[in-house]
């Protein structure tokens, strides 16, 4: 088969991202070729809500569809009529901003004739290795972002086994819930980072949960709400700031690693080269630590970490022989996650 061209459409959440990649869906070891990626993000517009406002993302994401689409195509000097197909996450997300997402991917579809691939979000963070490395399967993903934590075996591009998973906060929550309580803004992740790059991971001690659950269940709530003990003991606010932070990633990192041991262990997976994505995967902490404790270990491109239209793109190229060709039928599925 010769090389296809898809529109990759990611509205789940904050990020309204569309890109064009080329490749040859009959050949996945090769690196597909990125040829537009225009990306906004909403995190200012959001910060002074201190998250994520479901209604005023979906309103953000429809005023930005037109004016990025137009700029990907000019960035690529391509026109729709070049396109094979067009892939959009259907699932799993917030309910407006996936609908507005999907609603532009049916109608570019209708208008043109042209085949959908409906994407899952989870699948797509991990996956999105390939658009730089050519990593062989079975591979061991650990995703870690602002909604999921979960360690997941994965045998082919549909074919993930949950090997361990949060039970109440995923690891990007406890970063920006632990900023929230520093007063740090939203969302966190990278401010924590930044700051912990100056200051003493062992100065306190934050819990880490969960480690004689045998297994690789993680679970969050726990430090975070150490976090807070931590402040209210501390009105004065006497502690250097990077300390903390330091500590806290401390916490949340080593928590990741040591169940990423239990999770090989479960998955009969000491030998499986290890992939890690979505958003937490910037951390250069637990890029750090990872590359320390494990070998084979290969992490997302950060540009490719966080919500991006060219993780959806890859995907759908990955599972181009699925794509449907009656929009009509493509439904969201907000809590939907395998
Ligand atoms: O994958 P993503 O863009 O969205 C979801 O699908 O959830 O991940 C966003 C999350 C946020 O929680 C953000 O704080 C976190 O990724 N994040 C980081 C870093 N950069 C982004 N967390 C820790 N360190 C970072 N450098
Ligand atoms: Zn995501």
């Amino acid at each position: 088969m010769k090389e296809k061209i898809i529109l990759g459409i990611e509205t789940s959440c904050d990020d309204t991202s569309f890109a064009l990649i080329k490749g040859n869906p009959d050949d996945l070891g090769q690196i597909p070729t990125l040829l537009a990626h225009q990306s906004f993000s909403q995190e200012l517009m959001l910060a002074k809500w201190g998250g994520v406002v479901p209604e005023i993302a979906a309103r953000n994401h429809l005023e930005k569809i037109t004016p990025l689409l137009d700029s990907c195509f000019k960035q690529a000097q391509i026109s729709i009529e070049d396109i094979d197909i067009v892939a959009v996450t259907t699932h799993p997300g917030l309910l407006g901003p996936l609908l507005t997402g999907i609603n532009c991917a049916k109608t570019l579809s209708l208008m043109h004739n042209l085949p959908i691939a409906s994407v899952n979000h989870l699948y797509a963070h991990l996956e999105a290795i390939h658009l730089t490395t050519n990593v062989p399967y079975p591979y061991l993903g650990l995703l870690v972002s602002g909604g999921h934590s979960i360690y997941l075996k994965v045998t082919s591009p549909t074919d993930f086994e949950i090997l361990g998973n949060t039970i109440d906060d995923a690891a990007g929550e406890a970063f920006d819930k632990g900023g929230k309580l520093l007063g740090l803004g939203y969302p966190a992740g990278k401010i924590i980072d930044d700051l912990a790059l100056n200051g003493d991971a062992t100065k306190y001690k934050f819990p880490i949960s969960m480690l004689d659950s045998g297994d690789a269940t993680l679970s969050f709530s726990g430090v975070k709400t150490s976090l807070r003990n931590f402040i209210e003991a501390h009105p004065d606010k006497d502690f250097k700031m990077e300390d903390v932070c330091a500590s806290y990633q401390h916490a949340i990192v080593e928590a990741l690693s040591r169940k990423l041991k239990k999770a090989q262990e479960i998955g009969n997976a000491q030998n499986l080269p290890i992939v890690v994505g979505g958003g937490v995967a910037c951390n250069s902490e637990l890029r750090r630590n990872l590359h320390k404790n494990f070998s084979n270990v290969h992490f997302v491109a950060p540009k490719f970490c966080t919500d991006n239209g060219a993780m959806i793109a890859n995907y759908a190229l990955r599972i181009f022989h699925h794509a449907i060709s009656f929009p009509e039928c493509l439904a969201l599925d907000a809590r939907g996650q395998f």
